[in-house]
């Protein structure tokens, strides 16, 4: 991940505040502000060993219940007075009942929810919290594993928008001591897989751009929806196009295109 002094930075989702401490400790922004879905009630009782009293002991500005996709839980932020806004991991949370999740729609997978919310996550970033005026970058850090490979971050969350992706960066988790990623709703730290972070923004080559790597399995010889390839002969192609995850892969690509056709 880059990160420049320079920056004021806006983190959301935060689990137990030990990415913004780390963050805030180790790369010391120029302006800081954390957030965090859960109250500060239910993070303590989830995650008994977090980073709040330190976050507090440096002032630094920290909300509570601050749901990136609902603008009700966000007024108390000063608006578009950023330069960048991470979001490290994003995962929904569990649903309580089935019929919450029913609630989103019968056709709706999980995969597209999850998708929805990195696409509010970024519309929302750069309409409201971003200063128009400055750096206007968005990061979400995740991992090349099921099911957030899933997701076709590089492709599909920006699609019938302005925003454009710019590329990706190593997310080395030793550039950020103290940073334990949290399970989305349990007191665990989840395994160390690679991350990597994605970054957005308004410009279309924006110059940060040139330090990052580019999408990958782009090519007419990849698959772009399941990160598969190069294939090398027809049979190949022919034979990943006929196989289960391919065919899921491609349910789920419909499913988004429905969603944000319907938008
Ligand atoms: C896998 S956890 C990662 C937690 C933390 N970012 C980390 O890296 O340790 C996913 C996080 O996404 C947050 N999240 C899910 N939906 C959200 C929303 N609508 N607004 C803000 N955060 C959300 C959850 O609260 C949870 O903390």
């Amino acid at each position: 991940m880059i990160i420049k002094k320079e920056w004021r930075i806006l983190t959301v989702g935060d689990g137990d505040l030990s990415f913004s401490y780390s963050l805030y400790k180790h790369h010391q922004p120029r302006n800081m502000t954390a957030t965090v879905y859960d109250s500060l009630e239910t993070m303590t009782n989830k995650y008994a060993d977090n980073a709040y009293l330190k976050l507090v002991d440096n002032d630094v500005s920290l909300l509570f219940g601050f749901d990136v996709t609902d603008e009700s839980s966000w007024s108390t932020l000063a608006k578009q007075q950023f330069d960048v806004v991470i979001f490290q991991f994003p995962l929904l949370p569990a649903f309580r009942s089935f019929d919450e999740y029913k609630g989103h729609g019968e056709a709706v997978s999980i995969n597209t929810l999850n998708r929805a919310l990195l696409r509010t996550f970024l519309k929302n970033a750069f309409r409201y919290f971003l200063d128009p005026n400055g750096e206007q970058l968005c990061f979400i850090t995740s991992k090349d594993v099921k099911p957030y490979r899933e997701w076709n971050i590089e492709n599909a969350l920006h699609q019938h928008t302005n925003i454009h992706f710019q590329g990706s960066s190593l997310f080395d988790i030793n550039h950020f001591p103290d940073y334990k990623v949290r399970n989305v709703d349990r007191d665990k730290h989840v395994r160390d897989t690679q991350g990597r972070t994605y970054v957005w923004s308004l410009q279309e080559n924006h110059s940060l751009k040139m330090e990052l790597d580019a999408a990958v399995y782009q090519d007419a010889d990849c698959c772009t929806i399941c990160r598969a390839g190069p294939f090398t002969t027809s049979l190949d192609n022919n034979e990943h196009n006929a196989s289960k995850k391919h065919q899921q892969m491609m349910q789920f690509e419909a499913q988004w295109l429905a969603k944000i056709t319907a938008e």
